[in-house]
């Protein structure tokens, strides 16, 4: 592969012009950039398909949008998007190619890995998922006695979770009735138990997901829950067969655990962990919600693709939305980003994108392996926006840090409920006024007058109800939360990710920083194995393994 190799960003020549636009408008604030410009809506919004984009509350001018879209030409954003598209090993430190888009390239466009085209192993893959979830939703799937299916557990972790678990939930008002889905991850014996004891053995079905299958808390877990199905099943160890199915890339383990290759869902090396919900890792979403709805999923996901790829960067969603989380980021040193769901559905959100965008690109060396002299990525975090609102939006309003956020809002709602829903509504739409506008110390003044209250000169309590403003959010409006809305909204967001992997130069495809802590913990899991005291770590890590022992009473 001939690779252009990317100099650092803060070498590019559009950086260098950011810095002096920077110490420019850094002060100006956005009530004047929506003054002089009546437009600023029109001038700064994108739509496309089922999504809107509304980044006029952001503290940029037509300029500075228009450095940043050279910054990414400088950085050969077009190259790179081309070689991740058409399979090249951007995973140098893996040597993978990363092809989440080829799961959901529902065209008739070749998709070639070390010269063979995947598209055809991919189509064999959906339909095995497609007979296998009508097996159980029409009920011809039974379990070992006999029994039609009604609960699927899918038991993995990361990736293997959080991506079918935040789709499930979001597309809740697409369930089949006759159906419940549970998702485990914790290996903290509560999670699976909290939810075996609600199930019946006999019509129970088990996904286990796990890219390697050798993650300890999957193995853990569905170990755990074959034993729980033979101690119901007299220890008839083809209970297994009826009752477990598999999805990863590792035949042979999943093997060995005892699922028959038959009922093995196969993915691929080129599919990241947290990319890969679009592949039979989104088995169980098949399950909820038929393989049509998974295929409008996989549809909206190719609209968002191929705007990704055509559209000029001015015009481009993820690269405005990565371009502007590059603005605060580097050039603001904003340190946290928030994601801030105004749909209950979409309450697992932050979550998912926690790992999206923070295993991406939470990174400190270069793909060269050169350590960085800039900031990655940003610290992700949220929650649903109106719960939000009575929690931590103080600290957004009126505390010091510059924390830029999306706030995603569904236009039409699921529910019967109208009126809840207007009043959600005008909350989202008046938090983004609130953080760009700000109130001022007139304003403050004239609003308590109008309240009646008698002003004071030395009234001390003025200063505490001034807002300050400016601060940045971009607002996503979704026309109603369906598979193929939420297919192009986790595609944007998938390649915002990219895009800013890019500019910092990072792989943004491997995660080699959750390696130390798996290691460390299988050593001290053998130390707590051990019958004596333990003396091969700090101090403190040996207190503590010690304490632990003394306290559940493993040694005297
Ligand atoms: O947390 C590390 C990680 O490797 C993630 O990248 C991945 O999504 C998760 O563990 C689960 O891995 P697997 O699907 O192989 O069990």
């Amino acid at each position: 592969m001939n690779k252009q190799k990317n100099k650092p960003f803060t070498q590019l020549p559009s950086h260098a012009k950011l810095l002096q636009h920077f110490e420019k408008i850094k002060k100006l604030h956005m009530r004047r950039l929506f003054s002089v410009d009546p437009h600023r809506f029109d001038n700064f919004s994108l739509q496309q398909g089922d999504l809107l984009l509304d980044y006029s509350k952001n503290r940029v001018t037509k300029e500075t949008i228009s450095l940043l879209c050279d910054l990414a030409r400088e950085a050969n954003l077009e190259q790179w998007r081309e070689h991740m598209f058409s399979g090249e090993k951007i995973n140098n430190t893996e040597n993978r190619a990363v092809l989440h888009t080829a799961l959901r390239n529902c065209t008739d466009k070749p998709v070639y890995v070390d010269g063979k085209d995947v598209m055809p192993k991919i189509g064999a893959v959906i339909d095995k998922m497609q007979a296998f979830s009508e097996k159980i939703q029409s009920g011809e799937w039974k379990g070992f006695t006999g029994k039609s299916i009604t609960d699927v557990v899918n038991i993995g972790i990361g990736g293997s979770d959080l991506g079918p678990r935040m789709v499930y939930e979001a597309l809740k008002p697409y369930h089949y009735k006759n159906l419940l889905l549970h998702y485990v991850s914790n290996v903290d014996g509560a999670h699976i138990q909290c939810v075996l004891e609600r199930l019946n053995p006999e019509t129970t079905l088990f996904i286990i997901a796990s890219k390697s299958f050798t993650t300890q808390e999957t193995l853990s877990n569905a170990h755990v829950a074959r034993n729980w199905l033979l101690d119901h099943m007299g220890q008839n160890q083809k209970a297994t067969g009826k009752h477990f199915v598999a999805v990863s890339t590792n035949a042979k383990l999943v093997k060995a655990f005892g699922i028959d290759l038959h009922n093995m869902f196969e993915f691929w090396d080129w599919v990241g962990g947290r990319y890969s919900l679009w592949s039979a890792i989104g088995l169980s979403i098949v399950v909820a919600v038929g393989v049509d709805n998974f295929n409008k999923l996989l549809l909206g996901a190719l609209e968002m693709d191929e705007h990704f790829q055509e559209a000029p960067f001015e015009q481009n969603m993820p690269v405005i939305m990565a371009l502007l989380g590059i603005w605060y980021n580097n050039f603001f040193h904003a340190e946290s980003y928030g994601i801030l769901p105004y749909d209950d559905f979409l309450r697992s959100l932050p979550q998912y994108l926690e790992q999206a965008d923070m295993e991406s690109n939470g990174k400190s060396v270069d793909r060269y392996g050169n350590k960085v002299n800039y900031a990655t990525g940003p610290i992700i975090w949220g929650t649903s926006g109106i719960n939000g609102q009575h929690a931590f939006y103080q600290s957004l309003h009126q505390g010091t840090k510059m924390v830029p956020a999306d706030f995603i809002v569904s236009m039409q709602t699921h529910t019967v409920f109208q009126e809840q829903h207007d009043i959600m509504i005008s909350n989202v739409f008046a938090q983004t006024e609130a953080l760009m506008r700000g109130r001022n110390l007139e304003e403050t003044k004239a609003n308590l007058l109008s309240t009646g209250r008698v002003l004071s000169g030395g009234d001390a309590s003025i200063p505490h109800m001034v807002f300050e403003g400016n601060h940045p959010s971009n607002t996503i409006l979704i026309k109603k939360l369906s598979p193929h809305s939420l297919g192009m909204l986790l595609a944007l967001y998938e390649h915002k990710i990219f895009v800013q992997g890019i500019i910092w130069n990072l792989n943004s495809f491997d995660q080699w920083g959750v390696e130390l802590g798996k290691q460390l913990a299988k050593r001290i899991l053998d130390d707590i194995h051990q019958p004596f005291e333990t003396t091969s770590h700090d101090s403190s890590t040996n207190a503590l393994i010690n304490y632990y022992h003394r306290t559940v009473g493993r040694r005297a």
